[in-house]
């Protein structure tokens, strides 16, 4: 009788800050939580705190500096050549506060996934927990969604959802959506890997049902 041995995943995780959600993942995969190795972390950044995450963990990294080319293409397309000789299976967007070309984009549609500290459609771009308060929300949350051409628009895989409570705080309801972006990012990848959930026409398709999967955080 042969034994098969089921590749591991290979994934490219992007940062370019803290990498708390890298080190969830990294933490994830040493787990067999995620059927994936992480082969390379890139950082348009030299002092992200997550190239030291991924180094810690003996994880290769890359540091590409936006501002050494001419214009966003130039970095975009030099980025996706240096993620391509990488063969991953999936990219991961980290906290990589970069917007991404629509060539670049296309390049890995499918296999190119965010996580977004709000319940998207609500709340696209920054200062989204300022925003959520502002507008009264009585929920709030995280989003992993496929990334799209138009920012924060592609379909959702994932969300986390809590309730936001009387005395909430933007540092409060910063520090609880990070605790559950931290939660969802390792499932959301695991299922992409285990094939539970693909990209087709637009959609994120769950091999169950349609719907992204919502996860309750209860109030804290
Ligand atoms: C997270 O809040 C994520 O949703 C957003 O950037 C932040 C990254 O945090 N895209 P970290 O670097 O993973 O700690």
């Amino acid at each position: 009788m042969t034994t098969q041995i089921t590749p591991r995943a290979r994934v490219c995780v992007l940062i370019s800050g803290n990498g708390s959600n890298l080190q969830a993942l990294i933490d994830a995969c040493a787990k067999n939580e995620i059927a994936a190795d992480i082969i390379h972390v890139i950082s348009n950044r030299a002092d992200a705190f997550g190239l030291q995450r991924a180094q810690q963990a003996k994880i290769p990294t890359s540091v590409l500096d936006h501002k050494a080319f001419a214009d966003r293409a130039a970095f975009d397309d030099a980025l996706a050549d240096l993620i391509a000789r990488c063969q991953p299976d999936w990219v991961v967007l980290a906290g990589f506060m970069r917007i991404l070309t629509p060539a670049f984009v296309q390049r890995f549609l499918g296999k190119l996934i965010n996580i977004h500290p709000a319940l998207l459609p609500k709340h696209p771009g920054l200062n989204t927990h300022a925003r959520a308060l502002a507008a009264q929300d009585t929920e709030h949350g995280a989003t992993v969604h496929f990334v799209t051409p138009t920012v924060d628009a592609g379909p959702a895989i994932i969300q986390g959802v809590l309730a936001i409570t009387p005395a909430e705080s933007v540092e409060s309801l910063e520090a609880r959506v990070h605790q559950l972006e931290h939660q969802i990012y390792p499932i959301a990848l695991a299922a992409l890997v285990a094939g539970d959930v693909h990209y087709a026409h637009g959609q994120a398709v769950w091999a169950d049902s349609n719907t992204p999967k919502i996860i309750c955080q209860p109030s804290a």
